[in-house]
């Protein structure tokens, strides 16, 4: 008998997340039965999302998130014992997979797909560069801003799993890049090792003096994952008919949303320069997965998109890696290590 462990949610997260607003349980799991299989979680993820929709589900919720599992027991014969799974499966170190429990297209309980052949590369990028936010930063970035060479990008929360990745592809496609970050130490690492033209550390440089010194030429395109007053600020400066993708608001997931922050007001920017600005949600090419991976994983293997991962130790420490990253600990994709 497996003995599988959880956290589940027992107070809605208010202002930043407390250890106190989730608890570790532990279940027993029963047999599996035909069609079914069995996993152990290897990897897992945190990730921004979990702040925000975790107070949409009702309380005593498994946590939500994806994790790579490797399957130790089955009675269906497409999912063999020794493979890895990919799925959204929850922070659960032992889980019964049932398909007929899970969807072909919805954000919380999308199928779990059998991890494709990495080659070399740690399992672990299914999370990150060959996986979701791999897959947000193509398709966000070159679906929404239409990038093209010879042009300028900026790009916020820069040296994280998604902005990192958008800031390589924008130098693959021949662009200025110009990264917004939070520490001298991930401004560094975009700049020497990822080759971004120029970084902006918003918390001890003015963004619009930098922009203004950096970007002489404007800003066509912008990648936005903190939204509040640095998005206002990019805004501003940037080109006639510039776009603007809207991939998250980082900088509000703490806040109450019945009463969010207020910022300058970024309309008549919107106006002045005829924006195109537009929010999207990763799945709306659910069904061009695939395409993103290959294109990904192209790259990774040509060299030419460098990945990095923090990775915290111990399932028991998954809440602390959480927090951590809402408060900027990560260079780039933040990973728990069971
Ligand atoms: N639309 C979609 O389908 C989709 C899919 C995936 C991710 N996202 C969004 O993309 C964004 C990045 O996600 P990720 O997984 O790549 O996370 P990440 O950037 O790896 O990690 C989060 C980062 O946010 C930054 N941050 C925290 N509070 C901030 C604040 N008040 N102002 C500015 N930056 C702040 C921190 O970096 P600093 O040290 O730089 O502050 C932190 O490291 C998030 O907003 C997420 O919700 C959207």
């Amino acid at each position: 008998m497996v003995i599988a462990k959880k956290y589940i949610i027992v107070k809605y997260f208010e202002g930043e997340p407390k250890a106190s607003d989730v608890k570790i349980v532990e279940h027993k799991l029963p047999p599996i039965e035909d069609g079914e299989y069995l996993v152990e979680a290897e990897y897992l993820s945190v990730d921004p999302y979990m702040r925000y929709f975790s107070n949409k589900l009702p309380l005593n919720s498994t946590m939500i998130g994806a994790q790579v599992a490797k399957i130790i027991e089955s009675k269906n014969k497409d999912y063999p014992v020794g493979s890895r799974v990919v799925g959204r499966i929850g922070w659960r170190t032992h889980t019964i997979i049932n398909l007929k429990n899970f969807s072909e297209n919805s954000v919380f309980n999308l199928k779990p797909y059998i991890l494709p052949d990495l080659g070399d590369l740690p399992t672990s990028l299914a999370l990150g560069v060959l996986g979701h936010p791999g897959n947000t930063a193509y398709f966000g970035f070159t679906e929404i801003c239409k990038p093209k060479t010879g042009e300028t990008l900026v790009v916020s929360s820069a040296a994280g799993a998604v902005g990192s990745h958008v800031g390589q592809i924008g130098k693959i496609l021949g662009m200025k890049v110009i990264g917004i970050a939070g520490s001298d130490e991930k401004c560094k690492w975009i700049t020497k090792d990822l080759g971004f033209d120029y970084a902006i550390n918003y918390k001890t440089q003015n963004v619009m003096e930098e922009l203004k010194k950096a970007a002489s030429e404007g800003i066509d395109c912008y990648f936005d994952n903190v939204g509040g007053e640095i998005s206002s600020t990019v805004m501003h400066p940037m080109n006639p008919c510039g776009r603007v993708a809207v991939c998250g608001s980082i900088s509000a997931y703490n806040e109450d949303p019945d009463s969010l922050p207020k910022c300058t007001d970024s309309l008549t920017s919107i106006l002045d320069n005829q924006l195109q600005v537009e929010g999207f949600i990763t799945l709306r090419w659910i069904d061009r997965s695939q395409e993103g991976f290959e294109k990904n994983l192209k790259w990774v293997q040509e060299g030419k998109l460098v990945y990095r991962e923090t990775i915290t130790e111990g399932f028991d420490r998954m809440f602390e890696a959480f927090v951590d990253m809402l408060r900027g600990k990560n260079l780039g994709k933040a990973i728990v290590k069971v």
